[in-house]
């Protein structure tokens, strides 16, 4: 069964991947990191979702900020302001080993074998590159949620430009998308296009799953009128649980790290040779750009129903 490790800064639609993922493969760890929510609670809600399902899964925490800009704010609006709906009382501590030495250890015994997952800021992800460069040959694949491209008119949902996840470290997200990694970008362009409804959630009669999202639900019905949620991190599960079921592009990315688009996902938009290419020699990475959706929500919702 396939080894995964899943770097997450979990919150609501976190949890919803680290359930499906770990229904799916062997999910050798967690590591945390600050995006969603400060490091420490994201640890307390690793710990929180392992406890819940009896899971013996080791968490371990990762950076508690960007790489060098300043922080930005958590998404308690969404998420709650202990980044689980505020739905339970949580008795976890967030006391844990080192992520980045995990990931790098983890990689280093099983070359090839480990598919890294990440769901939140790339921080994490970009600290193993620094003191790990043969992570990037190592590792077998890194799959990312994160960016947007503008397919289906999805630019970003932190400024006009920004995803999330990219938006909070845009420094690591260009150091990591920069690499040689062989990487996976699951974007806003496809992870808008599955929306879960209230009542598709209550059908998997998952307590848990059913009651954190309640709160993001509540966000959803206000501001867009909407009794549904992008469960965007399950989709990289969806990926790699059926990878036919996306529409595919091969191209380098960069980020752009300042300015008003600070956060932008950017590829290569014409062949036009330019003096000053700022994709000269770097791998093309996989990007999503298209999702068949009925297949996708069937696989996550039948995987997540308890019977
Ligand atoms: O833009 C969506 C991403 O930001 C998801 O990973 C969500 O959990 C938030 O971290
Ligand atoms: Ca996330």
């Amino acid at each position: 069964m396939r080894k995964i490790i899943i770097d997450t800064d979990i919150g609501v639609d976190d949890a919803f991947a680290l359930r499906y993922g770990s229904l799916l493969f062997d999910l050798i760890g967690i590591t945390t990191v600050d995006g969603n929510v400060p490091v420490d609670m994201a640890t307390k809600n690793a710990k929180f979702f392992c406890k819940i399902y009896k899971k013996n899964i080791k968490v371990y925490k990762g950076a508690s900020r960007p790489l060098s800009i300043k922080p930005t704010p958590p998404s308690f609006d969404i998420h709650g302001s202990d980044g689980l709906g505020q739905a339970y009382e949580n008795p976890c501590d967030a006391k844990a080993d080192n992520a980045v030495n995990f990931i790098i250890e983890s990689v280093k015994r099983a070359p090839g074998e480990i598919t890294v997952i990440a769901i939140g800021p790339l921080t994490n992800i970009a600290m193993v590159l620094n003191l790990y460069p043969d992570f990037a040959k190592e590792v077998k694949e890194l799959i990312i949620m994160g960016g947007a491209f503008g397919t289906h008119g999805h630019t970003g949902n932190m400024s006009n430009f920004a995803e999330f996840n990219v938006f909070k470290d845009p420094n690591a997200a260009d150091l990591v998308l920069s690499s040689s990694t062989p990487i996976t970008i699951v974007p806003l362009d496809v992870t808008n296009e599955v929306q879960i409804t209230a009542d598709e959630i209550q059908k998997t009669h998952d307590d848990f799953l059913i009651n954190i999202s309640k709160f993001y639900l509540d966000f959803s019905i206000k501001q867009k009128g909407f009794n549904g949620m992008a469960v965007h991190d399950a989709l990289t599960i969806a990926y790699l649980k059926n990878p036919d079921n996306f529409k595919v592009i091969k191209k380098p990315c960069r980020v752009i790290t300042d300015g008003i688009a600070a956060g932008q996902t950017v590829i290569p938009l014409s062949a036009a040779p330019s003096s000053n290419n700022c994709f000269k020699d770097l791998t093309a990475h996989k990007i999503c750009i298209d999702v068949n959706v009925d297949a996708v929500k069937q696989g996550l919702l039948e995987t997540l129903t308890l019977v």
